[in-house]
């Protein structure tokens, strides 16, 4: 049986959702089963039959993070940390989701899983002690390493996009930063796979969206594909600005790179992301048909 833990999050429902509709078996906790406490864990697993244990559950508010180390920390690294320890006395392994942020964006190519992790912010150094600490306590285990996070389940880039493009007629979009927008829909499937057919050794994979582009370059294209299925006023033109990062200032550094090479994920495990443009294509079409032009 799969264990999910940080059930009721963005990913979280998205995994949920295609374990159900693939048949396979699992239990879902969120708050309520508070990661942190090693104790609490270890209650939960009695009498259970749990072979992987996948952890969608983090501190994930990356600007409020800079002033809220400890906290920040005991989900980020204490609670995969638990979670291993649990998975290795029961004989599990732990699926564990990771980030960009464990590097610091200063590459010029896509990032590969041997480069090594050099964060900037607290949320990115609380996730990279999370993978290490994982991966000692449960060396089987895999880490799935995403960026630019999108989906039906929680608040992202698409629905705000969206809102400020109805709100207004003109916005500024950071063009300096380059990654791939992730379909938390499209990881999902991939975690699943893992799930189905899990490497033998574990390990780290970078799983992300396919290409690259700029949070502008994502905005024009939410813009395009928004007014082409009526989720925006067809008539009503929206200037869409690029600004340089500078112009945007936040608490937590951004990375400038966030391109995750995904090499690995085809070589070792036959997996493929769709290009980012597709996957939003199919994310804004399956949120219109489900919760209309209201989005
Ligand atoms: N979002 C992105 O752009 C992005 C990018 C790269 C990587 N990631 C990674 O992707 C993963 C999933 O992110 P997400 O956006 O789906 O996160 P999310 O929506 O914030 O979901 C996290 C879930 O964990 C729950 N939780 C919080 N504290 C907990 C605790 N102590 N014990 C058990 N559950 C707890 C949260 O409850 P509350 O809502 O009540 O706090 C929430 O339901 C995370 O590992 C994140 O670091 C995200």
């Amino acid at each position: 049986m799969i264990w999910v833990v940080g059930a009721k999050g963005m990913l979280g429902q998205e995994l949920c959702g295609i374990l159900g509709k693939r048949g396979m078996s699992y239990v879902a906790t969120d708050r309520e089963t508070d990661f942190t406490f090693l104790s609490v864990l270890e209650a939960f697993v009695q009498g259970k039959a749990i072979e992987w244990i996948v952890n969608c559950a983090a501190y994930t508010a990356v600007d409020k993070a800079e002033d809220d180390l400890e906290v920040c920390r005991s989900l980020n690294a204490t609670g995969p940390k638990n979670l291993g320890q649990v998975a290795t006395r029961i004989g599990a392994r732990v699926l564990h989701i990771s980030t960009d942020y464990v590097f610091d964006g200063r590459a010029t190519v896509p990032y590969t899983e041997s480069d090594p992790v050099h964060p900037l912010t607290v949320y990115g150094q609380t996730k990279a002690e999370g993978e290490a600490l994982l991966m000692e306590a449960c060396p089987g285990s895999v880490v799935l390493r995403t960026a630019w996070l999108y989906g039906a389940h929680g608040p992202n880039f698409v629905a705000t996009m969206l809102r400020l493009m109805k709100e207004g007629d003109s916005l500024g979009v950071v063009a300096d930063q380059y990654g791939a927008p992730t379909w938390a829909a499209d990881l999902a499937s991939v975690m699943a796979e893992f799930l189905r057919r899990p490497p033998p050794n574990g390990g780290i994979f970078h799983a992300s969206g396919e290409g690259v582009t700029t949070w502008h370059g994502f905005a024009v294209a939410i813009y395009e594909e928004g007014r082409r299925l009526g989720l925006l006023d067809s008539a009503k033109a929206v200037e869409i600005r690029p600004l340089d990062t500078s112009a945007y200032p936040t608490k937590a550094h951004r990375p400038a790179w966030s391109v995750l090479s995904k090499a690995k994920l085809k070589q070792q495990m036959g997996l493929e992301f769709p290009p980012w443009k597709e996957s939003l294509k199919s994310y804004l079409r399956t949120v219109t048909e489900t919760v209309g032009p209201q989005i």
